[in-house]
């Protein structure tokens, strides 16, 4: 069975709706640790919009699982996971307008870029993760930058409007799971996985991680995020 990652972002999101001190994401990592959390994963934004500068470096010091740093690959960015050591980093696209990080990365287009920036942080001996979508042309490029992971984006699989449409996506991801294994990769998942749908995505053969936040955040809200935590730690191991 997959672990699980718990993606912390929405908690700042409302501290920065009053950009004020609480909720602190600090403290609900510890608490989602404490419900099983087996990682915890932020995303600093360019814009700042939810988690800061300062979240990352006390997470840094208070984690006890790992920490997953997910990042855009800019030079400024990477000066910042060099100095922070995140346990491992997961480069994502970023456009500054969108909600949310709308598709996978494009490795292929920016091969030798992306190699560069997977180098730096890999020969400081912090592991890379790459946000793709489920397409062999993307693995194939993903493994030759050298990363040690990839993330899959579950996004096309959650977004699937019928039983059918979600069959198909369901089947891209164990394929690419399945090539990027035998690539030598190791293969985690996420965005867009809810209570409702983790299930068979949990079940893929060599799926190691699920990050997933919104979902659990928003039941958070109503049942604590102890509570929270535990019953997505149960959808994944059903
Ligand atoms: N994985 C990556 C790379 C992401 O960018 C996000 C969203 O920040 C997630 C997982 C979590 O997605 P969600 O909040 O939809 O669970």
């Amino acid at each position: 069975m997959p672990t699980l990652g718990v993606n912390v972002d929405h908690v700042a999101t409302i501290r920065q709706a009053r950009r004020t001190v609480e909720p602190d994401p600090i403290a609900a990592a510890i608490l989602a640790e404490l419900a099983g959390a087996d990682g915890i994963t932020v995303h600093l934004r360019e814009d700042r919009r939810h988690i800061q500068d300062r979240d990352v470096r006390i997470l840094r010091e208070t984690v006890r699982t790992h920490l997953n740093l997910e990042m855009a690959a800019t030079e400024v960015m990477v000066a910042i996971a060099l100095a922070v050591r995140p346990d491992y980093v997961t480069l994502v696209p970023e456009k500054r307008e969108e909600v949310t990080t709308e598709g996978g990365l494009d490795v292929l287009g920016r091969l030798e870029a992306m190699t560069r920036v997977v180098e730096s942080l890999q020969e400081a001996r912090i592991p890379v993760s790459l946000f793709i979508d489920p397409e062999s042309a993307q693995i194939e490029a993903a493994s030759k930058t050298g990363a040690q992971l990839i993330e899959l984006h579950t996004g096309r699989y959650a977004e699937a409007t019928n039983d059918s449409k979600r069959a198909l996506e369901l089947e891209s991801l164990s394929t690419a799971c399945n090539m990027a294994r035998q690539l030598g990769l190791h293969v985690n998942a996420g965005h867009g996985l809810t209570y409702w749908n983790v299930g068979p995505v949990a079940r893929l053969s060599g799926m190691e991680e699920l990050n997933i936040g919104h979902s659990i955040i928003s039941r958070a809200v109503l049942v604590g995020l102890e509570r929270a935590v535990r019953e997505m730690k149960t959808a994944i191991t059903l």
